[in-house]
């Protein structure tokens, strides 16, 4: 589509990482950059180890078959990483000449808001263009209505709470059960609604011991014999359904049992919404590079593709759903 004056194009040769944590559909998002990269003449490398591999120039050249067979697979071939010399200044400036040196022009990061954080200024200081593919389990990145990942940690979690429900109808117990978001409650809250927990605790909006009790006890009360209670992991060192389950037996003399279910909503095959939006943003990323865009991430909202400035998308405003909240506790009675 955008084959037209190949030679005389700015951008001769792009570079993919994998930033923060992983998220079904990385791979799928790998092999849509590969592809569509490739498919437009332009030669693609692998960065290993996200920003890691960028500041010590760790990169491998990926050709059609690198990405042969991976669109099923969750992880990331590329690896990733949490890189604290990318925060500072003189760990960006390492990263854009060995961008240069390698001859490579542009990047393509596949990341969260931290990610995204460190592209815009590694964009602001060294104008190498950077465009961001929304990647993160925690769906907590505004200006898109989705994330990749997201929709196959929502239904690896909700099928463990559905497993979890019929044990704790069996024994008639209380369950907490903690999803991972240690700052975004999307992923509690689309399963505390899909798995028709009694409530719902997550950062955004705070809720107390007492009231967690309170729903615990009008459902005792209308006869219910057994609750789920989703919890997302919160700030909070050692997650926050361990510190409510001591608060509701200390306080309320309820004994629930805890269930965390941790890093396998992070793994697993990722699911068809995952593999296609993971394959859209990526081609949209080499052919918004080829428009001569940068320093912004591609997104869907409402149904489109849309470009969203990087300053916006690591707001964190508005990306949790108020209507949903609402709807939980009406449901949850
Ligand atoms: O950002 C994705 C996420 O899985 C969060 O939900 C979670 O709080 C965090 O990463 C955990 O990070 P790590 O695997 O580095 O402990």
């Amino acid at each position: 589509m955008y084959k037209k004056n190949v030679h005389k194009r700015k951008i001769q040769s792009v570079a993919v990482l994998c930033s923060g944590g992983d998220a079904p559909g990385m791979n799928a998002a790998i092999r849509a950059v590969v592809r569509s990269s490739i498919a437009e003449c332009l030669q693609v490398f692998g960065v290993v180890k996200g920003y890691t591999g960028l500041v010590e120039g760790d990169f491998v050249e990926l050709e059609l078959a690198s990405v042969a067979n991976i669109i099923q697979r969750g992880g990331t071939i590329l690896k990733t990483a949490r890189c604290p010399e990318f925060l500072r200044a003189n760990g960006r400036k390492q990263a854009a000449d060995n961008l240069r040196n390698k001859g490579i022009d542009a990047l393509v990061v596949i990341g969260g808001d931290g990610s995204f954080r460190g592209a815009h200024a590694f964009w602001k200081e060294n104008k190498i263009p950077v465009i961001g593919v929304p990647g993160t389990i925690d769906n907590d990145i505004a200006g898109t209505d989705i994330t990749i990942g997201f929709d196959t940690a929502v239904n690896t979690a909700l099928r463990a709470i559905d497993q979890v429900r019929d044990t704790a109808s069996a024994h008639e117990r209380t369950f907490l059960v903690e999803v991972m978001g240690r700052n975004s409650g999307n992923i509690a809250l689309e399963v505390g609604i899909g798995g028709g927990a009694e409530a719902i605790v997550i950062p955004e909006e705070k809720m107390s011991p007492k009231e967690v009790a309170a729903r615990i006890e009008r459902g005792v009360r209308r006869g219910k014999t057994s609750s789920i209670i989703v919890v997302a992991e919160g700030d909070v060192p050692g997650g926050r359904a361990m510190q409510l389950a001591k608060e509701l037996e200390k306080k309320y003399k309820i004994g629930a049992k805890v269930c965390i279910l941790g890093h396998v909503q992070r793994g697993g095959s990722p699911s068809a919404l995952d593999r296609k939006i993971a394959s859209v943003f990526g081609a949209e990323a080499i052919y918004s590079l080829l428009k001569g865009k940068s320093d912004l991430m591609v997104g869907i909202y409402g149904n489109k593709t849309v470009y969203v400035p990087f300053a916006k998308a690591v707001q964190k405003k508005n990306t949790i759903d108020r209507d949903l909240i609402k709807l939980a506790q009406v449901l949850a009675t």
